[in-house]
């Protein structure tokens, strides 16, 4: 079966034939994929423990699928495309070849360190090509990558990496971002301060601040790579993985407790990542895509690594942020690479469209044939904007909604071929069966209906369990509505049969596309010396989507309230990072509590809001007056 749907009858027949025949439909899918061995059986499956396998008994490395079955034919054409964060700094491109030797020599650089199949690395890299190679490397040789996010800080590098027990660790002496110098190596260090199992560091060298290099731990790239280089060593075998070892793990955040590792394994993931890439894009032979997503995240996963490597396409990388040096940039690189496919997210849309037209100015976008949205709901002016003025109305945009737990796009038009509509996701992709469920767990049928959003039936790229704590994925995904997965999110389907995804309905934010749970945020500010308890909701923000706002019972504060201010965003930002630091910090001498002790955060999310006058019902709280108090000090 070919990959991409070429047009909606067909999409509608092979829907249907992906929800009656499922199993059938996935393995003719897979069917595009090269395998060292095919499957025993398609799809072993049940939600209560849950546990589900795709594709048993297969024996495949999906490196083969996104370099080796290229060389023959896309040898010479350009795999990655590097756009660096200084215009004036030469870009890269990497062919199919070239990236596969990279890859090569990079495996064995981990097979010299000691890496096995089955190990687990943590990987804290700038945006650059060698990122892209090391998470390859690391799928060669079979050990299990977990990339953090470069603005995480040195604290939850080390609660993942001790959670995963890496050991090793592959970073940059530094990189750039926009006007900033991520001192990435250093922060690695205070992090390895906690950190037992990790026995070797390889640093690559990228902006030359001075770093420790300790001995016996740390070690250079490029010097890694010339003792290969003298071995001879340039070939790497790809091992053979079977179709459910654990292929990657990638942090995300929830409701309650820290981060936890969501787990993928190597067959399922490999086809969704490729199918639902080749079909959303209606990715052509030739075609530049750029994914502006970073590869700490699932996007930049799926979406700049796995997906188009494995369907052969050339993938652009970015180093930089849209607004640097200006807030022409996007459109430079557009320019520039004459990208035809650009997938990007609502807060980078929103950020340009504050600047007005001018960056546009002389900016030739004519390249461009389909864009792409993910990571947050797109607001209807954004949509308009995105598709007016980037687009020129030619070009379809693909709202993709998808998360870190389900490995690629679940609901999403496909690019060209169904229809799109301002604000909606629209229909979910073959093979995904969406419902819509109410407080009880019971079905909401029919059209013109919300609820929250569950899936009832598994897919290739689904979650396999969270790193360690079985239990865990079982309660977080499957417990709520038994024999269902649980997205979190609330979804509207429209009278046309449209989905609409509302945003999450439970305490988790979602801060410019990064996922951050308000319990994290919780627990990094009460770590202030200060502070006795804090709550913290979202509040729409113009840019961002969502902005953190954080109440906070600190009875020291009154000597220098902003100082203390200050104290709290720095603990948060060593605790977590910068990117979960609050927008707004409102200091209250209680927070309003039911009798039970528990926090009424449905009364702070509506301040925060600046909806005050429609609190509801106040008269179940402890101590009724609290509100009055927040309500008039409300920023
Ligand atoms: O609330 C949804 C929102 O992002 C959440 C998933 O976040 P994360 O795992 O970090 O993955 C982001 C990139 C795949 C979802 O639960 N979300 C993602 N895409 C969309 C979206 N909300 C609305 N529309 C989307 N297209």
């Amino acid at each position: 079966m070919n990959l991409k749907i070429s047009s909606f009858a067909e999409y509608e027949q092979v829907y249907k034939q992906s929800v009656e025949q499922p199993e059938e439909f996935w393995a003719a899918i897979a069917d595009n994929f090269q395998w060292k061995k095919k499957w025993d059986k398609v799809l072993d499956w049940n939600f209560t423990e849950p546990n589900v396998k795709w594709f048993d008994g297969a024996k495949l490395n999906i490196t083969e699928n996104c370099l080796d079955r290229h060389l023959d034919t896309l040898g010479d054409k350009p795999a990655i495309i590097w756009e660096p964060n200084d215009p004036n700094e030469d870009h890269r491109v990497l062919s199919y070849k070239q990236l596969h030797a990279k890859v090569c020599q990079f495996a064995n650089v981990l097979k010299n360190n000691g890496v096995k199949k089955g190990d687990r690395i943590c990987i804290y890299m700038p945006m650059l090509p060698e990122l892209a190679i090391a998470l390859l490397a690391c799928a060669r040789v079979g050990a299990i990558h977990s990339v953090v996010f470069g603005g995480f800080s040195a604290q939850s590098i080390a609660d993942r990496i001790n959670d995963a027990t890496c050991s090793l660790v592959i970073t940059a002496d530094g990189g750039f971002r926009g006007a900033k110098d991520l001192p990435l190596k250093s922060v690695i260090d205070d992090a390895l301060v906690q950190c037992q199992s990790v026995k070797r560091v390889i640093v690559l060298t990228r902006s030359r601040t001075p770093v420790a290099m300790i001995k016996g731990r740390d070690v250079w790239w490029e010097d890694e790579i010339k003792k290969v280089e003298t071995q001879g060593n340039v070939d790497c075998p790809a091992e053979e993985m079977d179709a459910e070892d654990m292929m990657f793990i990638l942090y995300t955040s929830g409701s309650t407790g820290k981060p936890k590792g969501v787990v993928h394994t190597c067959g399922g993931y490999m086809v969704y990542a490729g199918y639902t890439f080749a079909n959303v894009f209606q990715y052509n032979p030739g075609e530049v895509y750029f994914c502006t997503a970073d590869i700490g995240w699932i996007t930049g996963h799926s979406y700049i690594v796995y997906g188009p490597l494995s369907q052969g396409a050339t993938s652009l990388m970015f180093e930089g942020i849209p607004t640097y040096p200006d807030a022409g940039r996007f459109w430079d690189v557009v320019d520039k690479h004459k990208v035809n496919i650009l997938y990007t997210a609502p807060t980078a849309i929103r950020s340009l469209m504050s600047f007005g037209d001018e960056p546009l100015k002389g900016k030739d976008l004519s390249s461009l044939t389909k864009l792409g949205s993910v990571g947050e709901p797109i607001n209807e002016e954004a949509w308009h904007w995105y598709d007016e003025k980037i687009g020129k109305s030619n070009c379809p945009i693909v709202d993709t909604w998808w998360q870190t737990e389900n490995g690629g796009i679940l609901i999403s038009p496909i690019a060209g071929v169904t229809p799109t509509k301002p604000g909606y996701a629209t229909l979910p992709l073959p093979g995904v069966q969406p419902v819509l469920v109410d407080e009880n767990g019971k079905e909401i049928l029919g059209n013109g209906v919300s609820g929250n959003l569950c899936i009832k039936f598994p897919w290739p790229g689904i979650i396999r369990t969270t790193y360690g704590d079985h239990e865990r994925c079982r309660q977080t995904y499957f417990a709520t509505y038994p024999g269902m997965y649980f997205t979190g999110d609330g979804c509207l389907r429209d009278e046309d049969g449209y989905y609409r995804i509302t945003g999450r309905v439970d305490d988790v934010l979602n801060v410019s596309g990064h996922r951050i749970g308000t319990a994290e945020v919780e627990n990094a500010i009460n770590m202030h010396a200060t502070v006795v308890e804090s709550a913290v909701v979202g509040y729409p923000h113009d840019i961002k989507g969502q902005g953190v706002y954080a109440f906070v019972v600190c009875p020291a504060k009154t000597d220098n309230e902003d100082l203390t201010r200050k104290d709290i965003m720095m603990t948060v930002q060593r605790i977590i990072g910068a990117i979960a630091k609050p927008d707004k910090i409102q200091f209250v001498s209680g927070l309003p509590k039911t009798r039970s002790g528990k926090i009424m955060r449905r009364i702070l999310r509506k301040i925060a809001e600046g909806e005050t006058s429609n609190l509801g019902d106040t008269s179940t709280l402890l101590d009724p007056g609290v509100v009055e108090e927040i309500k008039a000090g409300a920023l």
